[in-house]
């Protein structure tokens, strides 16, 4: 499959930033990571890092001019608030998976609410980098089931 990886907000200071929740491997890593085991069960990964709404936008729609299979996002802060992230994800189509490496449910309160979430396949959170590897999985079995 032709999956983009899309990384919102802040992620790229993974290693950086508050390592205790989010872990000491670096952003870089962390994609080698998800290029490797999404190459690994054959899928063409397309990774991209916005630190700007807009741009996270036109990832999505890219995706669907481009006739991506899934997409798979972290939206970073944006999951709390961006209804524009939201209609995006909507308006195209294509199956999306949400993925948190933190357990976004265990933290602050403004955490719990993912506005972008309602507009996916599904939502995985905790699991670290593992999670996008899950979402790509779960972006196999949605396929398969249909
Ligand atoms: C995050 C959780 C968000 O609440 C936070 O703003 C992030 C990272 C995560 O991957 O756990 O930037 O999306």
């Amino acid at each position: 499959m032709k999956l983009m990886v899309i990384n919102g907000p802040n992620l790229n200071m993974l290693g950086i930033r508050e390592k205790g929740i989010y872990g000491t491997k670096d952003f870089s890593q962390v994609c080698s990571y998800i290029q490797a085991e999404g190459e690994k069960r054959g899928h063409e990964i397309t990774l991209l890092q916005s630190n700007c709404e807009g741009e996270i936008i036109d990832f999505i729609q890219r995706a669907y001019f481009e006739q991506y299979d899934g997409i798979v996002i972290n939206p970073g802060a944006y999951t709390h608030y961006s209804y524009a992230i939201h209609d995006a994800i909507k308006g195209n189509e294509i199956p999306t998976v949400e993925v948190h490496l933190s357990n976004v449910h265990q933290r602050e309160e403004f955490r719990r609410v993912s506005v972008t979430a309602p507009a996916c396949i599904g939502q995985l959170c905790g699991f670290g980098e593992l999670g996008y590897v899950l979402a790509i999985e779960a972006l196999e079995a949605y396929h398969a089931s249909r």
